[in-house]
Formats: C-alpha cells, structure tokens, sequence
C-alpha cells in the first residue's frame, strides 16, 4: 500500500476540518433556516444540537477516522473487518455527491457576484434592486450552469493536487481574515436604526415555532455545518498521525462554527428589519441583505469584492473536503489516480447539479414532494442522509470500539469518557431516531 500522505502540523489539521465545517452551511443556510423557522427557537434548537449531539459525534468521526487510517470505506473494513459497518462510508460517498451537487449551485452564485462586484454592476437605485438582482442571477439558466461548473472546476483542481499543498494553504490565513469582517459588518449592521428588532428575532424565542419539524430542521443544520454524517471528518482525521489531541480540536471546531452561525445572524437579521426586507426570503437571504449591508459602509463596494473572495474560499474548504470523501473512496490510495478521479467524479457531481442549477428557473415547476429540486436535493441530505449516517457512526463508536482503546485514543478523565459514551451509545441514537421520526411524520402527514 502505498504511504499515507500526514497534515503537516496540528493546525493544519484544525484549520483543515474548520475549513470544511465553516462554510455556506454557517454563513448562507443558516441565517434563511433561521428566518424561515421562526428565528431564536431555530437558533436555540440549533446550538443543543451542535453541543449534545453534533459536538460528539464529530469527535467519533475523528476517532473512527484516525484508527482507520484510510478513507472511510476502508476505514470501517479495517476496524471491524466482515461486518457491513464500512456502508457507512459508502452512504457518505453518496450523501457527499448530492450535497456537493446543490452545494455548488450556490457557488457558483458566489462567483456571479464577484464578477458583478469586480466590474462594479452591484449598485442600483431601486428599491428591489438587490432583491431583482439575485432573481436574475438565479433564473438565467447559462449562468448559474457555468457558475456552478466553475466552482466545481475550482473544487476539482484543488482537489487534484494532493491534501497537504492543497488544502492546508488554502485554509490558513482565509479564515481568520472572514471572521474579522465578520465582527466589522456585525457592527455596521447592528448599528442600524431599527437593528434591535432582528436581535430580538435572533434571541427572544417565539415558542408557537417549536415544533418536530424545526427540531429535525435544526438538528440536520447541526450536521451540515459540523460536516457530520458524511464521513467527511472521518476522512481527514484519517491523515492526521497518532499525537493529535482530538477532544480539543472537535471542542473548536463546533465553537467556531456556532460562533460563524450566530455572527452571520448578527450581520443579517438586524439589517433585514432596519432595511425593511422581509426574514423569510429563503436561499437569497445572504446573497440579498449582505450586499446591502455594504452600501452602508465606506468602499462598501470595494469591500464587498473582498469579502465575496473570502467567502469563496470558505465555501472551497468545504466543497474540496465533500470532493475528497468521494475521491479517496474511489481511488484507494494509488496517488497518481488521485487526479483522474477528481476529474471524474467532480464531472458527475456537475452532471448531477444541473438540475439543482435549473430549479429557480427553467425547472421551477418541477417539484418533488412539494419541494423545488434544489430544496429537495438539500432536504434529502440535510434532514435524512445527515442524520442516518450520524446515527451509525455514533453507534458505531459507541458499540464497537472497545473502552479500553477508547482510553488509549482520547486520553481524557473517566468521567469526559464515560460521558461522551454514553452520548454516543445511548443519548445521540435515541434522540436522532425520535426527532427523526416526529420529524418526518409531521412534515408528510
Ligand atoms: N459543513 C459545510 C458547510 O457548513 O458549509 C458543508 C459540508 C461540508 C457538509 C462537508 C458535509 C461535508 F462532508
């Protein structure tokens, strides 16, 4: 077998798996669940499901993958050969395709608008103007399929180049600088007369809207910005060496991605009602109120290039970790084929998307349980593939890995341990399988 490629450093490895959690999942899905979902009871929902039930899950992604030493496909056959845990892997394998497919749709929004940006076609007089914008952006069938060809493109050439070249430049000094603009624009946002109202709407809980359904929404958002459920994380915790202390790095990688989440609400919702947009806008809640945010800032519109590269390379980190799922499941371990597989893969990943591309569009009579095929392709995943593969891996590290090697792995207190195992084997399973299930029920029956 050919030598296992490393994270050259801790951080690498910390900012690697940050990278692939923090992404449109923090900064665009969550603020239009939120806003859909009645605002604080989403967000409250949202952050115990990071905590109780993401948080350590994620960590038995890092356990699982680090003893796998492989992807994740190979990864489970290792660790309990003859039994059919490894269709954990393949369920991720094909979980990540279809994330990957609707993922990058909204990629390639991103880079209709940091074209718009750069030839300064971002400011109009109109009072709909942002809100005209996106419909355009959205409906024209030949840009949203190149925009999302092109960040496929992207996602597959990074991809193509190895893991450490690759990823690790790519996540270092980006994210940091995100979150600095971040805190600016929360504070121009909350600055805003009328700003009050949306933390009221962030903060104060409307409890008509605690129902299964947000409770399902919420714990599928949970996941899809912890990047759980996909064996994402057990894929890049399979390059990580022996030492990494993986309590601590699963500790900040939820933090961070909390911290993200409630942030990009803090820049969002305080400007919706202090500008008069309406919370429930659905996908184009960022891609609307962001821009706007801009025009109240000075070289608003030159930030607004800035900040749409940055948020480019956050949406990157993430989709190059989806595309790597794929690929090492695909190529075990013949480095030379890596690239060939990211072609091939990433091409039918593409092929996949297009209709996703199209459904705000030429496909927006097409619906799927009553959903457009974007929203259906992301419910899909979200709320059902999501789930079912964190329900098995925490099954998985909680019923198959032995205590004793558990001890060796994590080396935290009696106490950290048994507490996280009985997550793991008792708490996590039952509360995804309830929430689940009333989910479900109420949403199709
Ligand atoms: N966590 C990413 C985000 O929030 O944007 C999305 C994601 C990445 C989901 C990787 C799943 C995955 F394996």
């Amino acid at each position: 077998m050919a030598k296992r490629d490393h994270f050259g450093s801790k951080i690498g490895f910390v900012l690697a798996a940050a990278g692939s959690a923090i992404g449109l999942g923090a900064i665009w899905k969550f603020p239009y669940m939120a806003g859909t979902n009645g605002g604080s009871v989403f967000v409250l929902l949202f952050i115990l499901s990071t905590l109780l039930i993401g948080l350590p899950i994620l960590l038995a992604e890092f356990i699982i993958g680090r003893k796998g030493q492989a992807d994740a496909v190979t990864g489970f056959k290792n660790l309990s050969p003859g039994k059919p845990w490894f269709l954990i892997g393949w369920s991720g394998f094909f979980f990540s395709m279809i994330i990957l497919s609707f993922y990058s749709v909204v990629g390639g929004w991103i880079l209709s608008y940091l074209v718009r940006a750069i030839t300064f076609s971002m400011n109009g007089t109109s009072e709909t103007f942002y809100e005209d914008l996106f419909n355009n952006v959205i409906s024209n069938p030949w840009e949203v399929i190149i925009g999302q060809g092109a960040f496929i493109f992207l996602t597959i050439w990074i991809v193509s180049g190895g893991i450490k070249g690759g990823i690790e430049k790519a996540s270092k000094w980006m994210m940091p600088l995100l979150l600095i603009f971040f805190l600016v624009l929360a504070v121009r946002s909350l600055t805003l007369e009328g700003a009050m109202e949306g933390v009221k709407f962030l903060f104060v809980p409307d409890w008509s809207y605690f129902t299964w359904e947000t409770a399902l929404l919420a714990l599928g958002q949970a996941f899809f910005t912890l990047s759980v459920g996909v064996s994402g994380m057990i894929t890049y915790a399979s390059y990580l060496p022996k030492e990494t202390r993986l309590g601590n790095s699963a500790l900040s990688v939820s933090f961070l991605n909390i911290g993200i989440s409630i942030m990009a609400g803090l820049v969002i919702f305080p400007a919706v009602f202090a500008l008069g947009f309406s919370p429930d806008a659905g996908p184009g809640l960022a891609f609307i109120i962001l821009p706007a945010v801009f025009e109240q800032i000075i070289f608003g519109q030159f930030f607004l290039i800035l900040f749409f590269v940055l948020l480019l390379f956050a949406t990157l980190t993430s989709s190059i970790s989806m595309l790597e799922i794929v690929v090492s499941i695909g190529i075990k371990s013949k480095y030379e084929r890596r690239k060939k597989a990211a072609w091939v893969y990433g091409f039918l990943i593409f092929l996949i998307g297009i209709p996703s591309a199209l459904s705000f569009g030429m496909l927006s009579e097409t619906h799927i349980l009553g959903m457009s095929i974007f929203d259906f392709a992301d419910f899909f995943t979200s709320s059902f593939g999501l789930p079912l593969g964190a329900l098995f891996i925490s099954l998985f590290a909680g019923y198959v890995l032995t205590k004793s090697e558990l001890q060796n792995d994590l080396k935290v207190s009696q106490f950290l341990l048994n507490t996280w195992r009985f997550i793991v084997r008792f708490a996590a399973p039952i509360a995804i399988i309830i929430v689940f299930i009333q989910g479900v029920m109420k949403l199709f029956i």
